[in-house]
């Protein structure tokens, strides 16, 4: 019994003595090691690497909202006459460059033009896909009835559209003229006493939810904000208000997650009337710290590690009992330039209001495979410039390609949505 002991824990002893040999011998690599792991699980972007300046938002320039949009006062230099007197399923705000003439043009001819909705276009799109996705719902089209008109495939939607601007610093007359012949030809500008760049998008932003907000709660159900390179799928995105799902097609089958590419389940129509925010979400992204990037953010503007979860700027789709209450948490909220990140998720997590993420809401344009199909079967696609625009809409619009549904048991290799 003894003799037992002794000889355990001389084995003890052995092992312990190898153990500190090892770590003796290989110290240098351990602590490299242990280093690399910790900074791989704390891995905080450091604020202090932060310090530049940013271009119009020094220091001490002034970061209340209050400071550039006056509530009580219309501040614009332009506004659509009878601005939302008439009825409007959806109320579409293309927030665009005052100089993007060409960029509106193009809007207008393609995804834009429409007053009304005719419905045909959707059954048109996907009507050979019948039963690979779920209708508009009976109840939401009773619900909604005095926006729409017309029944079955003649179904009609009220649309507006309006694009918000800012103003040039050193603009021409003959720029400022040609604004003042656009606005006044198509009635959809409105323009604001701002200077017109991208770090002052927020203000954009900020100020289109004013002009909703003081103009149109009570003739429009829902709002989409979208940048004027964003190309939307106006058809798509109203079957999905009227309770109805978008079928997956042989491209957009890989946008989907494990849980979303159901669109055959009744489970996966939109059922909600209010607090509704969708849109392409990000989550724990951390601020920029190189100055020359796009986004580069100042820790003297937002000092945390990461921002709050957010929806993507090229197109976030609300219901409309949503833009007043982020009208009004903008008004207490020290502004930071990133126009998506503050509306989304700074001010929509003060108000309360939560965010969902939605796979056809797409960040850039799909430049590799078969385009036609991605864009048939999406919400949005993001960086679609100047030709790029008229290209898509010509896809989109071909009605003799038919996009095939995906393989079978393609599911079984999507990935799981994100948790934020
Ligand atoms: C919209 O389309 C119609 C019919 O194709 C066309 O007549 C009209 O000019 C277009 N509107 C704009 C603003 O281009
Ligand atoms: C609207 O739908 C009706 C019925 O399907 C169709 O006859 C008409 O041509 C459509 N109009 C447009 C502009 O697509
Ligand atoms: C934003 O607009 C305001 C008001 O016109 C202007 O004073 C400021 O310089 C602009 N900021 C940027 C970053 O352009
Ligand atoms: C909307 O309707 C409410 C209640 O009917 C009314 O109090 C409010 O002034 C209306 N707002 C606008 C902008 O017309
Ligand atoms: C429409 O698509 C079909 C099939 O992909 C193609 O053959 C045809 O050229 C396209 N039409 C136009 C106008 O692009």
């Amino acid at each position: 019994m003894h003799i037992r002991l002794v000889d355990e824990l001389k084995r003890l002893y052995r092992i312990v003595a190898r153990i500190w040999l090892f770590i003796r011998r290989y110290k240098a690599i351990i602590i490299l090691a242990v280093f690399l792991a910790y900074r791989i699980f704390n891995f905080k972007p450091d604020p202090s690497k932060r310090t530049a300046s940013l271009a119009g938002w020094s220091r001490d320039a002034p970061r209340s909202v209050a400071d550039y949009l006056d509530p009580t006062k219309d501040t614009a230099l332009i506004v659509p006459r009878h601005f939302c007197r008439s009825k409007a399923l959806l109320t579409i705000a293309v927030c665009s460059y005052v100089h993007h003439f060409e960029r509106r043009r193009a809007i207008r001819k393609l995804w834009g033009n429409f007053t009304d909705f005719n419905y045909s276009v959707f059954v048109k799109l996907h009507g050979h896909l019948k039963g690979r996705y779920q209708d508009v719902l009976p109840e939401r089209l009773k619900l909604y009835s005095e926006y729409l008109s017309g029944e079955g495939d003649s179904l009609r939607a009220s649309i507006r559209l309006v694009f918000i601007v800012g103003r040039r610093n050193l603009a021409s007359l003959l720029e400022n003229e040609a604004v003042a012949i656009e606005a006044q030809k198509y009635n959809d500008v409105i323009q604001e006493n701002f200077i017109d760049t991208y770090n002052n998008l927020t203000i954009k932003a900020v100020m289109a939810l004013k002009h909703i907000t003081q103009s149109c709660l009570n003739t429009t159900a829902f709002y989409f904000k979208c940048d004027d390179d964003t190309f939307v799928n106006v058809p798509n995105i109203l079957h999905f208000l009227l309770g109805g799902t978008i079928p997956v097609n042989v491209v957009t089958a890989g946008f989907h997650y494990g849980n979303t590419y159901e669109v055959t389940s009744p489970r996966k129509r939109l059922t909600a009337r209010r607090e509704m925010m969708y849109g392409r979400q990000h989550c724990n992204v951390p601020p920029a710290t190189n100055k020359l990037n796009k986004w580069y953010m100042p820790s003297y503007m937002f000092r945390g590690g990461v921002y709050p979860r957010y929806l993507c700027g090229s197109g976030y789709l609300l219901s409309i009992d949503v833009v007043p209450r982020l009208y009004k948490a903008s008004l207490g909220t020290r502004i930071v330039h990133l126009e998506d990140m503050f509306v989304t998720g700074l001010c929509a997590e003060k108000a309360g209001i939560k965010r969902t993420n939605h796979p056809l809401f797409r960040s850039s344009y799909p430049y590799e495979g078969d385009e036609q199909c991605a864009l048939k079967g999406s919400f949005t696609v993001h960086r679609a410039k100047d030709n790029v625009m008229w290209e898509a809409w010509y896809r989109v619009t071909n009605f003799s390609s038919k996009c095939p549904p995906p393989q079978k048991d393609f599911h079984l290799r999507l990935p799981k949505m994100q948790r934020c």
